[in-house]
């Protein structure tokens, strides 16, 4: 129906892809991931990648995450424990910057992360679709690593890699 709202977009966002020159710009920030952790061996991004995060214990220096949308606070719960737990060293996490949820306040609670947000609407692909989509929203890049240097050195890479090409809004901090 024309004008009508999909007010439960979960099952499409599950598999949205993330465009390739968002991706590389956050792959230049850390050196280079070396594990996609929500991915299928159609999606991956990286050679290595988890078909069940919850399932498999994975080791990465650096792992990207697209999270399947429908999922997200469980797959943020699985990230902290998998960075937690030394299994990864730095996460990049690319979620809806939906400041308004739970999920985004617990995650900057955590005190081992920092959010840059991307400028403009991201076209997400739908593979489910011929044409490209977009969130309605906007998007944001959790860094995520318990060493508050490293993390520090990675965020101000994403920034200068996102500013490069024309994307950087800012930067979220948190406490004043
Ligand atoms: C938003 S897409 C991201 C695809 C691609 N890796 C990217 O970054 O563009 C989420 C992916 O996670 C996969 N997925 C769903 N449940 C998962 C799970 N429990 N563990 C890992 N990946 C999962 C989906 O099938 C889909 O391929």
């Amino acid at each position: 129906m024309k004008g009508k709202t999909n007010r439960d977009p979960s099952k499409s966002t599950d598999l949205w892809r993330t465009p390739k020159w968002l991706f590389n710009a956050c792959s230049v920030a850390v050196g280079g991931f070396d594990l996609d952790l929500c991915a299928t061996a159609d999606d991956a991004l990286v050679p290595v990648f988890c078909e069940d995060i919850f399932a498999e214990s994975p080791n990465a220096r650096a792992a990207w995450c697209n999270p399947p949308y429908s999922r997200k606070s469980e797959v943020i719960d699985r990230v902290l424990t998998l960075v937690g737990d030394n299994k990864i060293g730095e996460c990049v996490m690319c979620l809806p910057a939906s400041t308004d949820t739970s999920w985004f306040a617990d995650l900057m609670s955590t005190g081992i992360v920092t959010p840059v947000f991307v400028k403009g609407r991201v076209p997400f692909g739908d593979p489910t679709k011929n044409g490209r989509t977009a969130p309605i929203g906007g998007t944001v890049l959790f860094a995520i690593d318990k060493n508050e240097e490293l993390l520090k050195t990675t965020v101000r890479k994403l920034a200068r890699e996102l500013k490069q090409i024309g994307r950087l809004s800012c930067i979220g901090v948190m406490g004043v």
